[in-house]
Formats: C-alpha cells, structure tokens, sequence
C-alpha cells in the first residue's frame, strides 16, 4: 500500500511522508489529509490527531521493506544532481545585500576626525576611537573603558589570546608553553575553529556536556577548583554554536564564583550571537558576565569575546574584547608591540552607520526577519519528516545561527556522507567536538543561514530521508 499526504487546506500537496506510511503506520501531522491510494480513499486527521509508531517498534521485516522504499526515494534525489550547502554559519546573499548603504559612508570629503579630535585615516588609538569602544561595548553590555577594539575578526582575537598565553604567559604567570601540561574545557557540542586553537597549540582539550542551562558545571567546578593545568573554557554563553543554548543564570553566577586552582585560569567567553536574535516577543536573557565576576571577587577570570561579523559583513567587520583594567593593560603591554593601531576608518563607519545600539538592533530585526523563515522551515521539515519516530532529537532555538541535531548513536557520519553523495554538504560528523571525535558520533550542525530558502527545503528533504535510510539501517545492525 502507498499512500500520500495532503495539507488539510489542500494549498500543498505532501507526499513526503508517504514512504513512512508504508500502509501499517502514518506520520500525519496536525491537520493533514492522507491519501489511500490503495483503497482510493480520503481520511483526515484532526489537529493535534498524531498516529506513528516508532521505528525501533518495527519488526525486521517491516525495516528492510522501509529500508528498500526510503532508499528508492534516495536514488531519485541523488539523481537530481543537487548542488547544495548548509555547511557552514555564513550571511546570505539576500543579507549581505541589505548593507549596500553602509558603503556610502565615508567618501573623499568625510569628516575623518573621531570624537576625540584624532584623524582616522593616521596612526594611533591601539585601543580603538572612542565612539567604537563605546559602540562594541554597548553591545557586549560593559563600559568602553573595559573594551579593546581589535581588527575584523574576534575569532583572530581569541587565537592571539591563546597564543600571548602561550609564549608570554597571562599577566605576569609562567607562559604555559614551559608547563607540563596545559587543559581546557570544552562543553560539547561545541563550535569546531575554538578546538582547533587549542589543538593546535597542543592543549588537552577535555569534554564538558551541555545541558539546557549551559556546561555541566558541576564537572566544570570539579575540574577548575581542582586541577591548575586546567587554563581556560571555551563557551559560547548565548545561542550557542551549535545547540542554541543560552546559559542560564544559575551557570553564570556559578561561573563567576569558580575557585581556580591555577592563577591564570580564564573563561573564554565567546559571546558571538549576543544580539542575533530571532524573535521581538521571544529572546533569551543572559547575566553580563563581567559584572557577575567582580561582583563575585573574581574580576580578572573572564576575557569577553564579540564581533560585528554577522551584524554587518563576516570578515569586515569590528571585533572587540571585554575585559577586567588588569586584563586589558597587560594585553595592550603586548599589543602595542603587534600594532600601532587597528583599523580606524571601518571603526568610524560602524559607528556613523549605527550610530549606537539601538540603530543595531534596529538593524538586527531585518536580519531575523530574513533568517526566521528560514528557521521555521528547518522546524517543519524536522516535525514532519522525524517527529514521533524516535530517531532524532534536535533544538529549536531563538536565536544565533544553527540548530542542532542528534541521531541514534552511530548514525552522524552515514547521515553526513549519503548528504554529500546526494548533492548536500553539511559540517563534517564530529566537527562539534575537539579532535573531531564524537564519542556517539550523533551530532550534526545544521546551518541554515546561507541557502536560498528554496534550496534550504531541499536540502532538509535530503537530510531528513538520510536520517531515515541511516537509522534504519542502524537498528538493523
Ligand atoms: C561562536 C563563534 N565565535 C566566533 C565566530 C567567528 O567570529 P569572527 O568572524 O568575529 O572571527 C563564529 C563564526 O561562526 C562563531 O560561531
């Protein structure tokens, strides 16, 4: 028996779920009509009406069929010579497009001079112009004195955070390349560039899971209060890369009142979705952690990272870093022997394009209103292709850039591999872990701010089946 599904309101035709009918059982969401064509008859099922059975509640028999049938539906799609990409958490076009008058900003008749009187196009202001400080530091919620503005990328500023720890040490403390053995944290999932700075600097990187409210702190007390080798964390605090998680409060006041056991621990606190909101009505809330670490005693144990990457152009943008006066003085001791000063003409068009926060967030809104569909339909295709089977569970954040994705153990890298033979390319299986190694190799990072929304409904047609077909698969062994 095959049967098809329809939309109650008889807009759109579904046929997707038809392969999961497969005559004995039915995946039919709110309000559909399904289509038996066998017995050429309509049934509907009423909102809220769902009736699926679970995949591992199918018999062997039942598997091999379904396996057969998804894996027809698959040599369809490979055939079709997709060329797509929900890789990686790049702008798209359509926002890249919308800042076209940010270019007509300054001109050969500009006014070049900053608030302060100094000529942006010459040397000088290592720390950025003040109107920039103050700008960067509205957005990472601190005051301009506390803020450095840096170049065009604040992953590059991490990398030479790590990298000054490395052969200068962290105000005055021994450089940890003379130590036996540097560690730091990584709640997992995680973002991939951060482990591979600290792979790449040969630092033991140790797995901390994440929970809905953030790292499971109670491993991370364990570890820093405990351990000196333990140097650093890497979070991503709000809309996190890649689960869209936003730490809860409880996890930044116990962040914030750590005992470390080594003097020159530092929370990296990668605050890079901190504006990236998807929603005006639904927005998560994050404790500034600055504040929350002096207010703690513990000033100095947080370096605070953020960017305009994803906010005007990925690349061209500002980035800054938040930190303590202690903190800030021993990078600048540094600095001002790596640079006379960053770029101050693109500083000075943040700032005249902006003007202050509020023209940012204005600006944000048509961001989420360009990358919220795209959302939704990540959530509809996963609800309606994956819902109630019970091999997959993913997130559904309000913010940020990604959502992620969890099969059965064992599943990611097949899921990865079919995407890419049939034209879809995805993060690599085990990026969102150091080392790339995902002990259940389960997780996927689903990007889907890039493609045009069309392509991104494809591509989730194909990551759904892939879902399908390696699940499958799996519990046939
Ligand atoms: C968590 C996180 N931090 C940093 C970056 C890169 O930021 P930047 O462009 O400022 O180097 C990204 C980019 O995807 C990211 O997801």
């Amino acid at each position: 028996m095959h049967c098809n599904l329809y939309l109650a309101s008889g807009i759109k035709e579904r046929q997707t779920a038809a392969a999961d009918c497969g005559g004995r059982f039915f995946l039919a969401c709110t309000g559909y009509v399904y289509y038996d064509n066998e017995n050429d008859q309509k049934r509907f099922f009423k909102v809220g009406e769902r009736k699926m059975k679970q995949y591992s509640e199918l018999s062997r028999s039942e598997l091999i069929e379904l396996e057969q049938r998804l894996f027809l539906q698959y040599e369809d799609m490979r055939a079709r010579g997709l060329n797509l990409n929900m890789a990686r958490g790049l702008p798209s076009a359509e926002q890249l497009d919308m800042e076209a008058d940010f270019f007509g900003i300054l001109y050969p008749d500009s006014e070049f001079i900053s608030e302060e009187g100094k000529d942006c196009r010459n040397y000088g202001e290592l720390t950025g112009i003040h109107e920039a400080r103050r700008l960067m530091g509205a957005m990472m919620e601190i005051k301009s004195e506390n803020v450095i503005v840096f170049g065009n990328s604040s992953l590059n500023v991490m990398y030479d955070t790590v990298a000054r720890s490395m052969v200068l040490g962290v105000c005055g403390s021994t450089p940890w390349c003379k130590l036996d053995k540097v560690k730091f944290l990584c709640p997992v999932p995680g973002y991939d560039r951060h482990f591979a700075i600290t792979e790449q600097f040969g630092i033991e990187m140790i797995n901390i899971p994440m929970t809905n409210e953030g790292p499971d702190m109670d491993l991370v007390e364990n570890y820093v209060n405990n351990d000196p080798s333990v140097k650093g964390i890497w979070c991503v605090p709000k809309y996190s890369n890649p689960g869209g998680v936003t730490y809860s409060d409880e996890t930044v006041r116990r962040f914030a009142n750590l005992h470390p056991a080594a003097e020159d621990f530092r929370i990296f606190w990668d605050n890079a979705y901190c504006i990236h909101h998807l929603y005006d009505d639904r927005q998560d809330k994050l404790v500034e952690i600055l504040d929350a670490c002096e207010k703690a005693g513990n000033p100095d144990m947080v370096y605070k990272f953020c960017s305009t990457s994803k906010v005007t152009f990925p690349g061209s943008g500002l980035a800054a870093l938040g930190a303590s006066k202690k903190n800030l003085d021993y990078v600048k001791s540094v600095i001002s022997i790596q640079t006379i000063g960053h770029d101050k003409l693109n500083q000075l068009r943040h700032v005249r394009y902006f003007k202050d926060i509020n023209g940012m967030k204005a600006h944000m809104k048509k961001h989420a209103a360009i990358l919220r569909p795209k959302f939704e339909l990540v959530q509809r295709k996963l609800n309606e292709e994956l819902g109630g089977l019970g091999i997959g569970e993913w997130s559904n954040p309000v913010g940020g850039y990604f959502v992620s994705f969890n099969t059965l153990p064992g599943c990611a890298g097949t899921v990865i591999s079919m995407c890419k033979e049939a034209g879809v390319t995805m993060t690599g299986a085990g990026a969102t872990y150091p080392y790339k190694k995902d002990p259940e190799d389960s997780n996927i990072r689903i990007a889907p701010t890039f493609p045009p929304i069309d392509e991104l409904d494809q591509a989730m047609d194909v990551f759904t089946l892939c879902v399908k077909i390696a699940s499958v698969r799996k519990l046939l062994g």
